[in-house]
């Protein structure tokens, strides 16, 4: 094996002889039958499950997971359910798990499928791939684990077992990457027992063919890979540094009319769409400077004012007398954001109508919109020094 390969195209059956492959499947299927991970979602067999629980795991982790993918489970257990519920109710129980585009694609994918696929799971990758949210890897899994089909995956775990399998140092990511190691998964996936093969493979790059510290001493494949070979398994795949935060200041203003607060839904365009809110925005530098929150104090003359126009702008009403409620600091992708939350009056106006919804809400009735998680922080809050 050439110890520098790079991501350019090359004989994938060359790297990998028949002795090698046999060697590899042997070893991967006896490991797995000893230390595969029990999740609530393997050995189902029913794709709704499958990818239900895909979906849920694209970017996040499977702690975190676990307990949405139950409760979701409890409240939809089957496409008919999901494809008859509102996306409020679909978008509520995935508040927190955050990519919110992943709850309203299978909302969307659940009506298609009962709609012109007679409430059917497609078998083949080609159709599962013309459904909305469905990639080439949760295709693959879906078609492998509840079909048992001969399809290939290629997701972080099996990305990283693949890259030090081959001792490959170019980017992963890259066209050429991403081909290599298409091209690698489907080589070396058997015919028979393919979703097995492929839950074995994202195990060991779960558990054993970590980031930092593989232990290769626990792994079934040391002696199929040319990383540990080559002694380089820290150093391959090359890591992607992750972009510098930017610190930014918004506001949430919880605007009170006799009883009831103003929510808005997040527009299309927006972070979280979809989910509901306080209207919420961007400080401008001057506004978020020497902020009430941090000062203690009530906001300036010219802070009201200036929060007061960025609330009318967004909902058409005027506020009066803001005050400072609480400030959360949370990260977005790349932004380290402070959030000041702030109680308001309802002063004029009338609310404007728009592509995001507005609506007066008593706090007795958060609990039926999905909110973003800052949103539901301040809402409890305000619930919570309402109902005393
Ligand atoms: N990550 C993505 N899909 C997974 C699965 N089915 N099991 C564990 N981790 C995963």
């Amino acid at each position: 094996m050439n110890p520098k390969l790079s991501t350019a195209r090359m004989d994938v059956p060359s790297l990998f002889p028949p002795g090698m492959l046999s060697r590899l499947r042997r070893n991967l299927f006896r490991w797995h039958e000893r230390h595969g991970r029990h999740l609530p979602w393997r050995n189902e067999g029913d794709p709704y499950r499958v990818w239900i629980s895909e979906i849920m795991l694209q970017q996040t982790t499977v702690t975190a997971v676990v307990p949405y993918y139950e409760r979701f489970l409890a409240r939809f257990p089957d496409l008919p359910s999901l494809a008859a519920a509102d996306e409020r109710d679909v978008l509520r129980m995935w508040e927190g798990l955050g990519y919110y585009s992943r709850a309203r694609n299978i909302h969307k994918t659940a009506r298609r499928l009962v709609t012109e696929f007679d409430a059917q799971f497609p078998r083949d990758v080609p159709t599962l791939l013309s459904l909305p949210g469905i990639g080439r890897y949760t295709a693959g899994a879906i078609a492998s684990f509840a079909f048992d089909q001969s399809a290939p995956i290629v997701e972080a775990n099996t990305l990283r077992l693949y890259c030090r399998l081959l001792a490959c140092d170019g980017d992963p990511r890259s066209t050429q990457g991403q081909r290599l190691l298409w091209d690698f998964a489907e080589h070396v996936l058997p015919r028979r027992r393919a979703g097995e093969f492929n839950q074995a493979l994202m195990d060991l790059g779960a558990t054993v063919c970590v980031p930092t510290e593989p232990d290769c001493c626990r792994c079934p494949l040391r002696t199929c890979c040319a990383a540990f070979r080559d002694g380089r398994q820290q150093e391959v795949p090359r890591l992607v540094k992750p972009a510098p935060l930017t610190a930014v200041s918004e506001a949430a203003v919880a605007v009170h009319k006799r009883g009831a607060y103003l929510l808005r839904q997040r527009g299309e365009s927006e972070r979280w769409a979809g989910l509901w809110d306080f209207p919420r925005f961007e400080l401008a530098a001057g506004i978020a400077a020497n902020n009430h929150q941090q000062s203690g104090k009530e906001p300036s003359a010219s802070q009201r004012t200036a929060l007061s126009d960025r609330v009318r702008l967004l909902t058409g009403i005027s506020i009066e007398a803001p005050i400072p409620l609480t400030t959360f600091k949370h990260t977005v992708t790349r932004y380290r954001i402070t959030l000041h939350c702030l109680r308001a009056e309802y002063a004029t106006g009338r609310l404007k109508r728009s592509s995001a919804p507005l609506q007066w809400v008593r706090p007795s009735r958060f609990e039926l919109f999905p909110l973003s998680v800052t949103a539901r922080k301040l809402a409890t809050q305000i619930a919570a020094t309402t109902a005393r």
